[in-house]
């Protein structure tokens, strides 16, 4: 295999942005107790802000906001909720404002999903993702709207790439993440004039996280080496990548930038190497199943 001459860096935002950018802000993060979703809540309050985290699972949020706030210094709260749920939301947008009394950044990261074709996938299956996603984002959105109106705030949806081609396996979440887009777009242009911003971030293949080792080809297979190793600037993404973004995107700097789509993928999305081989992964779908994460 041929050596890479050069391998982007991964940097921390505090190597390039204000330690004080975001002093008194506070940013509500669904799906912040793992993954991507945590990595953007550590950079936002490293540069000062406190946090809310939401998610189903209360142990894991505990711990996540407890490391959160040790390693930056900042407040973060960990809510019990569920995105499909509004009233759940509702109830964390009151908590967050009795505890901290404003909401500036709000990321919609909160997501689901796992490998099934359309044949394969069960009606409910289907309509699980689109609950989490979709309607997960639009509940998100219309409970903490009032507050970011007020504070002259900003949106960060988390979405994805796969859904700009025909993904194999990935109906459910095309058909959720292209909703996403949408609701942001509307998001921008409707709330623009009440000093609102909405903009997606969608990452490409980010090394460690519980979407990685959902989707990515598993065992020794050519095809899951080639697509490890077709990545334009040399190497992975990581959660940094993702979180530096974001604190550009809450940014002032980026107060001119609304209703975007921000690919973050290291180029991926222009040399794509299919996860699974095709056209073998939909004509005989036994043929890639030791490629496929098990069911837990
Ligand atoms: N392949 C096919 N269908 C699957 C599946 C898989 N790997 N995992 C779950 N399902 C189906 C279930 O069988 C069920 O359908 P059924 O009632 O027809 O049998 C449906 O999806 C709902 O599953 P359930 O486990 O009851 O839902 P849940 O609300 O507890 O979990 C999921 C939601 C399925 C999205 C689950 O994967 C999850 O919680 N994911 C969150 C984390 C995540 O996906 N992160 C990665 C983001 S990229």
């Amino acid at each position: 295999m041929a050596p890479r001459p050069y391998i982007q860096p991964v940097v921390d935002s505090t190597a390039v942005f204000k330690a004080d950018l975001f002093n008194g802000k506070v940013l509500f993060c669904t799906g912040g107790g793992s993954g991507i979703c945590k990595a953007m809540t550590e950079s936002v309050m490293r540069h000062g802000a406190n946090a809310v985290i939401l998610g189903r699972k209360i142990d894991r949020l505990t711990a996540a906001a407890e490391e959160l706030s040790a390693k930056t210094g900042r407040k973060c709260l960990p809510i019990q909720a569920d995105v499909r749920k509004p009233e759940q939301l509702k109830d964390a947008v009151a908590k967050t404002i009795e505890k901290f009394g404003r909401i500036d950044f709000v990321i919609c990261g909160a997501a689901g999903n796992f490998l099934a074709p359309i044949q394969g996938i069960s009606e409910n299956a289907f309509r699980t993702v689109i609950e989490i996603d979709t309607l997960g984002t639009y509940h998100t959105i219309k409970a903490t709207l009032p507050y970011v109106r007020q504070s002259k705030g900003s949106y960060i949806h988390v979405s994805a790439t796969l859904h700009y081609r025909g993904t194999p396996y990935q109906v459910h979440v095309s058909a959720a993440k292209a909703a996403v887009d949408a609701t942001s777009a509307v998001l921008a242009v409707e709330e623009g004039p009440h000093g609102v911003r909405s903009n997606v971030i969608a990452p490409g293949p980010i090394a460690g996280t519980e979407g990685m080792d959902r989707l990515g080809p598993k065992g020794p297979t050519s095809i899951s080496s080639e697509f490890y190793r077709a990545m334009p600037v040399g190497r992975m993404g990581d959660v940094k990548d993702i979180a530096n973004t974001t604190v550009f995107l809450f940014s002032d700097a980026a107060s001119f930038i609304t209703g975007q789509i921000i690919v973050v993928d290291g180029g991926n999305e222009h040399l794509r190497v299919p996860g699974l081989p095709y056209p073998e992964s939909v004509l005989d779908p036994e043929s890639v199943k030791a490629m496929i994460k098990p069911r837990l």
